[in-house]
């Protein structure tokens, strides 16, 4: 539904530092119905890229595409299937939590039933109803995170593009809008937010973009990413009596029980010895990286 292609973006910063390219080449897509982590450490590009997405800033060259059936074709149409909560979200600090969500409604031209219903659904949801008749600035950090996220939703738009939105949060806060996430995805929403917490990404999305110092360096399915850096192991789990016959890779979980790390192409041998020497085996499964290691991997070179 959207599409960055070859995007490039140089801050003509400072004197004294020169400009700074902030996104060299950076191309991935958005498709419908997908929950993609935009993954990225500090200052690698994310908020960069999501404010060009949104038109707030001018990319240097390459182009933003969004597509016609999904998306529209005015910018008015694009901005009207977009639910955004930014990096660092401003409110009227003297409205009533209310307020700043019926303005937010009314300028989005949400019809005033349908405004009432969904102040009422996500408020709850989000846990800030109780909230909604004391004035904003007298909101806690995890508050304003949860009445942006409400607004965000209120025009009913195809496409949440959430800038780091867990920050912030404590643990609660972090479940209940992963959660929320999640539910938002299976009334069929697409789902795009930025994190550096592969976690929290793992957790929510099934497609991941991660940038590296202003570049692309993956974009597809986590499960690829995973198996595509996987280093062919198997480990077993088993329980059993002299555990000494194992020349392997071995770790001792308890008294009786051992994990053992077996190359894939070895498996059905090793698995007929253990059977043979009465061992019960417990479980058997690829030995894969974590994501939280997948990425660390990249980000490293190795
Ligand atoms: N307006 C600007 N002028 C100059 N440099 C900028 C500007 N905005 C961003 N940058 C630079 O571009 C780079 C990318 O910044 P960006 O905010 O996109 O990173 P980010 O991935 O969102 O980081 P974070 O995780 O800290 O939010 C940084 O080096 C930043 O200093
Ligand atoms: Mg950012």
């Amino acid at each position: 539904m959207i599409e960055c292609r070859n995007i490039n973006k140089v801050f003509k910063s400072d004197i004294l530092e020169g400009p700074h390219q902030a996104l060299e080449d950076v191309s991935f897509s958005i498709g419908e119905g997908e929950t993609i982590g935009f993954l990225g450490a500090n200052g690698a590009g994310k908020t960069t890229t999501i404010k060009i997405i949104l038109g707030f800033i001018k990319q240097t060259s390459g182009e933003i595409k969004f597509d016609l059936k999904s998306m529209g074709s005015s910018r008015m149409e694009h901005m009207s299937r977009i639910g955004y909560l930014p990096e660092r979200p401003y409110f009227y600090p003297h409205l009533k939590g209310m307020e700043f969500l019926t303005l937010m409604g009314n300028l989005s031209q949400v019809q005033s039933h349908l405004l009432k219903e969904r102040i009422q659904k996500w408020s709850k949801r989000l846990q800030i109803d109780h909230a909604l008749g004391k004035p904003i600035n007298s909101y806690s950090k995890g508050m304003l995170q949860r009445i942006g996220f409400v607004s965000a939703l209120l025009h009913d738009p195809k496409i949440l593009i959430m800038d780091e939105p867990l920050s912030g949060l404590d643990p609660v806060g972090r479940k209940e809008f992963k959660e929320v996430m999640q539910e938002v995805h299976a009334e069929g929403k697409t789902i795009f937010f930025s994190s550096h917490i592969v976690g929290d990404v793992e957790e929510v999305c099934r497609n991941v973009v991660v940038l590296e110092k202003g570049k692309l360096v993956y974009q597809g399915l986590i499960s690829d990413l995973i198996a595509s850096q996987s280093n062919s192991k198997y480990r077993v789990v088993v329980r059993g009596e002299h555990q000494e016959v194992f020349d392997k890779n071995v770790s001792l979980l308890g008294d009786m029980t051992t994990s053992i790390s077996i190359e894939k192409s070895e498996k059905e041998i090793f698995l007929k010895q253990l059977l043979d020497q009465k061992f019960e085996i417990l479980s058997m499964t690829p030995d894969n990286l974590s994501l939280e290691e997948v990425v660390y991997k990249i980000r490293n070179h190795e």
